[in-house]
């Protein structure tokens, strides 16, 4: 599969700063964090005014004697070893000073000075003695020093708000060598919403994509079996239902994501989003049930990874997940057999958010589609089913403590409507091939109804109050109709839901056969504006629970299966 092609066409002019250097010290009221790994690229820049950034690292005259690398909020141990530089963190008071921390000492870039204070434990290591022996300073006190990140606790008026302005991306280097002209520092007037990704025909930046492994199942999403008791003329059986799904999934994502907000005031409003992507779905449904009654998967996670995260410690994390997930509902009253297959291929799909009502978009073509379907032609009865493959990213944010995430739904579905009325003399023999199947005897008509629909969602979670839920953007929705058709006498009947809106033969024919409603295939609407969307979202956040206690053991003799459709669809034309 192609992989998509991106770059930041505008993302923050850092390139125009210094860049994190750890040898100059963060003294005059700036200081940047720079990310970097093989999977992203990320800077944090910090502003505000002189006082209220310094720096803990050697280049700002202090040497760390005991500290934590694996913690975010402890006491350190530190001393200074250049008065000429040490002395920073004292402007204007150390308490409320966001400081720069070595990568070596904490977990975090940044923490904020709570307390300082002269240490009981004055002991310095030999080994830590050099930098401030070669000075040959007088030896200050050793400092113990309180480092917190809970920066909404800090009291701004002291020092004066800092802003935080961070940037990141799947794609390594891009941030740094895609500087947009006419904003010379972040710390002014740069424009966080102005983060875009176009598409570009050259190759140069296809490493900015993660590849996500191709993944291909098959799943058993449902198997239930109940023991049948003879009842009447039904023998004693084994009544089983199993749903499975067969599925192939490749997919590539990239994004780039903005930040910026004062660091003592979280505000997830002032993020945005950007990720670009491809997939390719291929999946096979198969339903093979003898007993009645209603079932729900619930969502069944197929696959999940977790992404790399672009990781600036309490202050800013984003962190993806991919992942697949399958569903399938059914209410069945008959004996039923089918084959359904999703596919879908989705190419240059981008998604911004905050949504904006043009940036977000992609090509989204169905496949074709090989639909089977068998039933038993004698009973009267209803079938629906509908099932999910749904691939989705969710982009986990962390800012100070407070978490989010905003989803990425790649939801294909498969739908299936049966109405059969049955008749004890009647029986549908398989049409010779392709689709058609025949109505014999008197009695069994029907109609079914096949169709795929892909929805393309993206919306936030609740957890942050600032991101409305109701920040949904869908992408794309469609239905496609694969196959709908009725056959046999009495298709005229209207006391099902399910035929409601089926297309009616226009001559009514003695004896008819599937073969004269073949025109009807394709003219009926299509079910545009469908609202898959909603129910996709709805369901994903309201996890729905695997559900079997509806199945029931049929009380009518079910019959032998007969070829009811077996044709292949291509959903494009
Ligand atoms: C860091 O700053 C020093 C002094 O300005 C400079 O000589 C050095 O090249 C810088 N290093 C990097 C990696 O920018
Ligand atoms: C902040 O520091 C810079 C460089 O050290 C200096 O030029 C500037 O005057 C200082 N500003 C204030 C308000 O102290
Ligand atoms: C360092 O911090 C981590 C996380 O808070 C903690 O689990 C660990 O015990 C600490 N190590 C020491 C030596 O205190
Ligand atoms: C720490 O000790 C030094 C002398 O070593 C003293 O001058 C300074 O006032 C003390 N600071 C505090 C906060 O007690
Ligand atoms: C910090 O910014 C917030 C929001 O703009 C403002 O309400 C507050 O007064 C500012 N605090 C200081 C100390 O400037
Ligand atoms: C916050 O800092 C200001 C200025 O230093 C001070 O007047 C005020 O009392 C402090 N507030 C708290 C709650 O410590
Ligand atoms: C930022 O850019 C967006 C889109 O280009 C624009 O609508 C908005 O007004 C700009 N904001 C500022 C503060 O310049
Ligand atoms: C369904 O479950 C039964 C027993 O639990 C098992 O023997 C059978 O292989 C399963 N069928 C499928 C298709 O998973
Ligand atoms: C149903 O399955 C059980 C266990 O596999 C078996 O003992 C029983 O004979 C089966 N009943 C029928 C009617 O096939
Ligand atoms: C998935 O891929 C495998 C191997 O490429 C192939 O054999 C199988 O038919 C595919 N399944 C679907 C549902 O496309
Ligand atoms: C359907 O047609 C294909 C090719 O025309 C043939 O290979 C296949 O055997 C036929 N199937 C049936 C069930 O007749
Ligand atoms: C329909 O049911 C009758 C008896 O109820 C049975 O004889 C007949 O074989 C069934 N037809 C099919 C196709 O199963």
């Amino acid at each position: 599969m192609a992989l998509p092609v991106f770059f930041l066409a505008a993302l923050f002019p850092l390139a125009a700063l210094a860049a994190n250097n750890w040898t100059v010290p963060c003294h005059a009221g700036e200081c940047q964090w720079d990310l970097k790994s093989n999977h992203a690229t990320g800077t944090m820049l910090l502003s505000g005014s002189n006082s209220s950034i310094s720096d803990l690292t050697t280049a700002g005259g202090w040497t760390i004697l005991d500290c934590n690398a694996t913690a975010a909020d402890q006491e350190i141990r530190a001393v200074c070893h250049d008065s000429s530089k040490c002395d920073h963190l004292n402007l204007n008071g150390a308490e409320n000073t966001v400081v720069r921390l070595p990568n070596d000492c904490s977990s975090e870039p940044f923490a904020v000075v709570t307390r300082i204070w002269n240490h009981t434990d004055q002991s310095i290591p030999a080994g830590r003695r050099s930098l401030w022996k070669r000075r040959g300073g007088l030896q200050r006190s050793v400092q113990g020093i309180t480092l917190s990140t809970n920066f909404a606790a800090a009291n701004a008026s002291q020092h004066g708000n800092i802003t935080v302005v961070v940037s990141g991306s799947s794609m390594p280097g891009v941030i740094l060598s895609q500087a947009a002209p006419g904003c010379e520092a972040a710390s002014q007037a740069c424009n966080t919403s102005s983060v875009s990704l176009s598409s570009r025909s050259s190759a140069t930046t296809k490493s900015g994509s993660i590849s996500l492994p191709d993944i291909a199942f098959d799943t058993n999403l449902f198997n239930a079996s109940i023991s049948c008791p003879q009842s009447g003329d039904v023998p004693a059986f084994n009544g089983t239902i199993v749903v499975d799904l067969q599925s192939n999934v490749t997919a590539s994502l990239n994004y780039a994501v903005t930040y910026k907000t004062i660091l003592f005031i979280p505000d997830l409003s002032s993020l945005t989003l950007t990720a670009g992507f491809d997939a390719d779905l291929r999946g096979t449904l198969s339903l093979d049930a003898d007993l009645t009654g209603g079932l729900t998967t619930g969502e069944v996670s197929l696959y999940s990874v977790g992404l790399p995260v672009l990781d600036f410690g309490s202050i800013f994390k984003l962190g993806p997940t991919f992942t697949i997930f399958a569903a399938a509902d059914a209410v069945l009253d008959t004996k039923l057999e089918m084959d359904v297959d999703l596919a879908y291929t989705i190419s240059g799909g981008q998604l911004v958010f905050p949504p904006s009502s043009s940036a977000s978009g992609g090509l989204f073509s169905p496949g074709t589609s090989n639909i089977k379907l068998s039933a038993s032609p004698n009973v009267t009865g209803n079938a629906s089913l509908v099932a999910h493959l749904k691939p989705t990213v969710d982009f986990g944010v962390s800012i100070l403590g407070h978490t989010s995430g905003i989803y990425l739904d790649l939801d294909a579905s498969a739908e299936l409507d049966l109405a059969l009325t049955g008749a004890a003399t009647g029986s549908v023999s398989a049409g010779t091939n392709g689709t058609s199947a025949e109505a014999t005897g008197t009695g069994a008509s029907g109609c079914v109804d096949i169709s795929t629909g892909l929805a393309v969602d993206a919306g936030a979670d609740v957890d942050l109050i600032i991101f409305k839920a109701g920040d949904d953007v869908t992408l794309f929705s469609k239905k496609f109709e694969l196959f709908s058709k009725c056959f046999g006498v009495g298709n005229e009947r209207r006391d099902s839901d399910l035929d409601r809106d089926y297309y009616r033969p226009r001559r009514a024919l003695p004896g008819p056969s599937l073969s004269s409603f073949e025109e009807g295939w394709r003219t009926r609407k299509r079910h545009e504006g469908h609202n898959l969307s909603e129910a996709a979202a709805g369901r994903r956040r309201v996890a729905q629970k695997r559900d079997d206690g509806g199945l029931t053991c049929p009380t009518v003799l079910l019959g032998a299966l007969v070829s009811i459709v077996e044709a292949a669809v291509d959903a494009a034309t």
